[in-house]
């Protein structure tokens, strides 16, 4: 038997230490999260996608009376970059949030399980791995790949 040991690694940053790429990305995922559609939890959440055409998709979480028929920020932005411009391939994604009471969340949020599942497939077709930027109010938090975020990834069967 052999023990092994998998580790995922981040950085932890302020906003003035993203790059310009980064910093727009996290500035349209911010502005996104006035677009969510959260009467129910009212948790606002925004994300933004760059293409490798330098198009910039963004999404917000569009929530239903039939809870389960919600769609995440992430998915709302992904399936729509990959329906419009099929040919591009994803580059990084940012994610921002505001809470019930309208403030930035302070802890950045990360992916659910189901967003990672499909943003990974996505980081596939790039071939390469797709940086995701979590930013918080103060903090953002940064890891190289989608795939980082799932370990022992289902992939293609
Ligand atoms: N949500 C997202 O849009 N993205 C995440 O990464 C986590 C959760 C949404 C789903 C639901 O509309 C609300 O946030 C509360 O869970």
């Amino acid at each position: 038997m052999e023990k092994k040991t998998l580790t995922t690694q981040f950085l932890s940053l302020t906003f003035d230490e993203l790059s310009p790429l980064q910093r727009k990305l996290v500035d349209r995922a911010r502005e996104a999260t006035f677009r969510s559609y959260a009467p129910y939890s009212r948790f606002k959440v925004g994300a933004a996608i760059a293409l490798s055409n330098g198009e910039i998709i963004a999404g917000a979480n569009q929530e239903n009376a039939a809870f389960p028929s919600s769609l995440c920020a992430e998915r709302t932005a992904a399936y729509y970059a990959h329906a419009r411009y099929p040919e591009a391939t994803f580059e990084a994604i940012a994610l921002a949030a505001r809470d019930v009471n309208d403030e930035w969340v302070d802890v950045p949020i990360s992916p659910c399980g189901a967003c990672r599942q499909a943003l990974v497939e996505y980081e596939t077709l790039a071939g390469h791995g797709v940086p995701v930027i979590m930013a918080g109010r103060d903090k953002v938090y940064v890891v190289e790949s989608v795939s980082s975020l799932l370990p022992f990834t289902f992939d293609k069967f």
